[in-house]
């Protein structure tokens, strides 16, 4: 419940992204928040009152001119009384209004009585988000403190366009919801963190790669968790299917060397969490055309050479971070690997798993690790890729803040 007894004013304006509006209700609830819905005129053209009252459980607010909703709660107090304004979606429109402080509808008038921190997903056809007028409202919002996420880039629900102008999806509007109403300590507040996350893919010719089943799940998770505890953080990482998490500068690469590069250019840092599953070869000389199957021939071998080692670079580099935390996956002999790679690599911390099939811990949700380190082992339960995530970041503030 990690929003409990927040109470949230959530403006949903007229775009086609509306629908989304109502899941994001569900997801704020499901944290513990009470939400205030304002919908503006538009916003009815898209999704009913009805929907959003009977998921938020609460009056919907539309018209500036009511009496009755004047005499019990007005304009000023729904302006107030909450401890943040979400607007999602946000219309061109209404960002517009806002920019430059008009109050001709209920909406505009709370955002200008406003007193709180406001969050602005917007949503809309790329060409609209690009438009000169768009972006110098964007720029005057985010002079005047409001907080932007988003908008995504993908293709849009009513036109088929691609391009930038997709509302980030609830669960991401939830996690900077999070980030904004957090007010836990943040014992890793001015320092700086790289995370590397996913596999690598190296390239045997234009088409085909050398992969592994790493998700990018973990990684991500710890570059989230770096960041909640006031960590400034670069994640880079590899190709994978998650959204980049929000709060952290993501650096995307395809290949070891690049990621090296990308770690290395970052230093230096007082943080290190090496959790890209980086492949050990790569191919001594990608084609620069598909290689053709030959009737008859056999395959061509493929030559590998080994690829940099990205942890035992940054564990013995001029510019070490202070705390260098690897990962190990093994299917064998887990902490004995565990234990060879500490001293190998220069880290002081590896976390070991054994990411045979049958754990599923590569690819999946659940984690089940030993942290290994000079002085011992220390074995953790089955854990969420979450809150493993969440312990290491603490065990990392600790050490780092003399504990
Ligand atoms: C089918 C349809 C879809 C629309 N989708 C969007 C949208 O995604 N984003 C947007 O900024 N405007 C969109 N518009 C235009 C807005 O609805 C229009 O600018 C309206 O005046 C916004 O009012 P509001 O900001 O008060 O809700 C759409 C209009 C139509 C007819």
């Amino acid at each position: 419940m990690t929003l409990a007894g927040k109470r949230i004013v959530l403006i949903i304006s007229g775009g086609i992204a509306a629908y989304k509006s109502l899941d994001l209700i569900r997801r704020l609830r499901e944290r513990g928040a009470s939400i205030r819905p304002i919908m503006t005129r538009g916003a009815q053209e898209f999704i009913t009152q009805l929907a959003v009252g009977a998921l938020s459980a609460s009056h919907v607010y539309t018209e500036l001119f009511s009496r009755e909703d004047e005499q019990d709660v007005g304009h000023i107090r729904l302006a107030r009384d909450c401890d943040l304004i979400v607007i999602a979606p946000a219309t061109a429109d209404l960002m517009a209004k806002m920019a430059n402080g008009h109050a001709d509808d209920l909406a505009s008038t709370v955002l200008l009585a406003t007193d709180r921190p406001v969050l602005v997903a917007p949503a809309m056809n790329p060409k609209m988000w690009a438009h000169p007028a768009t972006q110098r409202n964007v720029s005057t919002l985010k002079a005047d403190g409001i907080n932007l996420v988003g908008p995504m880039a993908g293709e849009m629900a009513e036109s088929g366009e691609n391009g930038l102008g997709r509302m980030t999806e609830p669960l991401d509007i939830v996690a900077a919801v999070e980030r904004l109403l957090d007010d836990a300590p943040k014992p890793l507040a001015g320092k700086t963190a790289i995370v590397t996350s996913g596999p690598t893919h190296e390239p045997i010719d234009p088409v085909r790669y050398i992969a592994n089943r790493s998700s990018g799940r973990q990684g991500h998770a710890i570059a989230a968790a770096l960041a909640r505890l006031g960590a400034d953080v670069t994640l880079v990482s590899g190709p994978v299917t998650l959204p980049d998490p929000t709060g952290v500068k993501t650096v995307h690469v395809e290949r070891a060397e690049e990621m090296r590069d990308a770690v290395i250019s970052r230093l230096p840092a007082d943080i290190a969490v090496m959790v890209a599953a980086v492949a050990d070869w790569r191919t001594v000389a990608p084609a620069d055309q598909k290689i053709k199957k030959q009737p008859g021939e056999a395959p061509a071998p493929l030559r590998l050479t080994e690829n940099p080692d990205i942890l035992k670079t940054v564990g013995h580099h001029k510019y070490r971070p202070k705390i260098v935390v690897g990962f190990a996956a093994e299917t064998q002999n887990v902490e004995d690997n565990g234990r060879t790679k500490l001293e190998r690599k220069g880290a002081d911390l590896i976390v070991a798993n054994d990411v045979s099939p049958e754990t599923g811990i590569m690819g999946g949700t659940r984690n089940s690790v030993k942290l290994i380190t000079k002085t011992g082992v220390e074995t953790w339960p089955d854990l969420s890729k979450d809150e493993v995530a969440d312990r290491l970041a603490q065990l990392i503030a600790g050490r780092l803040n003399g504990g």
